[in-house]
């Protein structure tokens, strides 16, 4: 579908089909193509075209409301907090969020994939071309947290630090929302993106190593934290402090036993604090090149079972409202012995959720799609069940909820 906007609406993940100007005076070589950097935005704002007609199915849409103002400068960097109004946007349902949610997250792959590798180049750090994408993934998660949340999940070997990243910045923006964070948003969204950049400075076959690690190799990856504290430091582009913060500080544990400075409870920031959850409830439910990752609801299980002393628990227990105790995209098994998608979180119980059923077991097919709210339905959940066990992928799970 195609809409016409203002150029001043225009965002980095928007697919332009056509810029209101003559050939002769067009900015760049080809007529129609998706906004991949802030520079290419500010080559069209620096021209004089006023209007662009944008295609919604190849790219992101417009907000229904004003862009929010994040106070994002030049080099990427923000002051002020989002007010509390501007963080109210109308809900999508997940189908449709799943539409945006996919070109977000293609975006801000791409993007903090060729930031991570300059850094690894030895280039400085440069936020400039994420900084916009912190906002599309805020918007993101305004509209329906579980789209981008479930499209994170899908990492492989080769994108996991780069997807882990973008996840670690929705599951934070989602946790803020849920405490009602008072801080800056985007500086929160920020620290999620940048937490692990100090991984560029580890050697990859010991990053990547399936085997286990040596004593020394373990301690080169126990270093991350400082070496991404120190490349912040560098960066040529503004770099805030809860980012600092964070990247130093995400491996602490409230009983003193984490690490690089073994801070205990209160010394540990509130961000640095909701980074360690995120982090680790990304990396357990993530595949990795030496282990399958969890199902959401049984990392959940695990994380509850190590909360004392590793993470906060008053804000343990507000990830798993923000996620959910059967998280989108968990397979649950129902008592009338049929299979279904938890798609998304009743406000009234976390116990009952939004499933899409797809699947009898008794005959062992798939059955045509219905989807019921567990709050108003005679049906309930059985047990939590292992896609693999049935022979679905996790892109058939994404699949099934996207249509
Ligand atoms: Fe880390």
């Amino acid at each position: 579908m195609i809409k016409k906007i203002s150029t001043n609406d225009l965002r980095v993940g928007m697919y332009i089909e056509k810029l209101d100007v003559s050939w002769v005076n067009h900015p760049f070589w080809k007529s129609s193509f998706k906004i991949e950097s802030k520079k290419e935005l500010k080559t069209i704002h620096a021209s004089a075209i006023k209007f662009a007609w944008i295609d919604i199915k190849k790219g992101i849409n417009i907000p229904e409301q004003p862009a929010i103002n994040l106070n994002v400068s030049d080099t990427g960097s923000i002051d002020k907090p989002i007010s509390k109004e501007t963080q109210n946007f109308p809900k999508s349902s997940i189908e449709d969020e799943m539409k945006t949610a996919k070109i977000v997250l293609d975006s801000a792959k791409q993007a903090t994939q060729a930031m991570f590798n300059e850094v690894r180049m030895g280039v400085s750090v440069n936020t400039e071309d994420v900084a916009p994408l912190v906002t599309n993934i805020f918007e993101s998660v305004s509209r329906n947290s579980s789209a981008l949340l479930c499209l994170t999940q899908i990492k492989n070997k080769d994108d996991y630090t780069y997807l882990h990243s973008v996840a670690v910045c929705a599951l934070m923006i989602a946790l803020g929302k849920q405490i009602d964070y008072q801080g800056s948003f985007h500086k929160l969204g920020m620290a999620g993106l940048l937490h692990d950049i100090g991984k560029m400075a580890i050697p990859e076959d010991v990053l990547n190593k399936e085997g286990k690690l040596t004593k020394e190799e373990f301690d080169i990856v126990k270093n991350h934290p400082r070496r991404g504290y120190e490349l912040l430091k560098e960066a040529k582009t503004d770099i805030c402090d809860t980012a600092r913060d964070v990247c130093l500080h995400h491996h602490e544990r409230v009983d003193g036993k984490g690490y690089p400075d073994g801070l205990t409870g209160k010394e540990i920031s509130l961000e640095a604090k909701m980074g360690a959850i995120c982090d680790v409830y990304d990396a357990i439910t993530s595949d990795r090149c030496y282990k399958k990752g969890w199902d959401p609801a049984e990392s959940l299980k695990k994380m509850a079972s190590w909360k004392k002393g590793h993470f906060d628990d008053q804000l343990f227990r507000a990830f798993i409202k923000s996620v959910g105790i059967y998280p989108s995209g968990t397979l649950v098994k129902l008592r009338s012995s049929r299979l279904a998608i938890v798609i998304e979180q009743s406000d009234k119980t976390l116990l009952e959720p939004i499933i899409k059923i797809f699947y009898s077991c008794s005959n062992r097919a798939q059955i045509p799609i219905k989807i019921i709210d567990l709050t108003s339905s005679g049906e309930m959940v059985e047990s939590i069940e292992s896609p693999k066990k049935w022979g679905f992928t996790r892109k058939f799970i994404i699949d099934l909820i996207s249509t």
